[in-house]
């Protein structure tokens, strides 16, 4: 467990797992341990019957600004995707209880396309979501080249993925990203609610419910690991490496 992942239950609700990015001097960005920590308390929630909703959330101003690249210039050398990336999104992809998100600010590569895989996001109208993996070389993952298309159709998938385009909280709720659009200083509690009303439901009904709506996770699985190969051979890139050392000698 790292501390830049705090995994939190409150007492007032007990039946939600809170996993909250906490490097706010790095923008929350993701290194490999945070991913181990979020991937334990993930399988964690599956194998405890007490925690009925998992919940992530960031700091003020900023949910994620993605995968650390100083850890992608380590990988770029070292080969590979990195195992406990594509752990985490194999635990994402296949969680069997609630996923719900709340964002306030940044997201930014993971800190977007993780909510393709919640079942109700909130987000501050401050925020802002984008994916610039064709920028920096690299292609989409987390299996949002299948998910994204399926939420907002091509066109729009294509912007957000591949074109690199920004979108608004509006643009964001607009493309079925996001269910609410809230104040900043409402986020966290809009976010706590909505996770109490589902913890609140009868947890059998409520996850076949959710297994109907979400199908069966083998498609997603078989697309991120699929995206993780090309992920990794677009990292060894030499246009990949030049664009991590662009951004970390600013
Ligand atoms: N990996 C590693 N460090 C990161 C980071 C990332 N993804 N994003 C931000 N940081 C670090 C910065 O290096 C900086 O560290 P320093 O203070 O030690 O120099 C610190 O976080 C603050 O970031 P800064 O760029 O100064 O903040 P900003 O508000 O001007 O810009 C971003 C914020 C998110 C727009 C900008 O940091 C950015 O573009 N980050 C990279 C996003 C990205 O490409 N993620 C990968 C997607 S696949």
């Amino acid at each position: 467990m790292t501390d830049h992942i705090l995994v939190e239950r409150s007492e007032s609700a007990p039946h939600i797992q809170i996993i909250r990015f906490n490097r706010p001097d790095k923008k929350n960005a993701i290194t490999r341990a945070m991913y181990r920590s979020m991937t334990d308390a993930l399988k964690d929630a599956d194998d405890t019957p007490d925690i009925r909703v998992n919940v992530f959330l960031g700091t003020e101003g900023c949910f994620s600004a993605g995968n650390d690249l100083a850890d992608f210039l380590a990988l770029s050398r070292s080969g590979g995707m990195g195992r406990e990336i594509v752990d985490f999104l194999v635990a994402l992809a296949s969680a069997r209880k609630p996923v719900v998100s709340g964002v306030d600010g940044l997201a930014i590569g993971i800190g977007t396309t993780l909510h393709l895989h919640c079942d109700l996001t909130v987000a501050s109208d401050r925020s802002l979501f984008k994916t610039p993996f064709v920028d920096l070389a690299l292609v989409p993952e987390a299996g949002s080249s299948l998910l994204a298309p399926r939420v907002m159709g091509h066109q729009r998938a294509f912007a957000l993925l591949a074109l690199g385009e920004g979108f608004s909280a509006a643009q964001a709720r607009e493309a079925g990203l996001v269910w609410k659009v809230t104040a900043p200083d409402a986020v966290e509690a809009e976010t706590l609610s909505l996770a109490a009303k589902l913890a609140a439901k009868p947890p059998e009904a409520l996850a076949i419910a959710r297994n109907l709506m979400r199908g069966a996770p083998d498609a997603v699985l078989s697309r991120i690991k699929e995206e993780a190969e090309q992920f990794a051979a677009r990292l060894q890139s030499a246009e990949a490496r030049a664009a991590f050392e662009a951004f970390l000698k600013r």
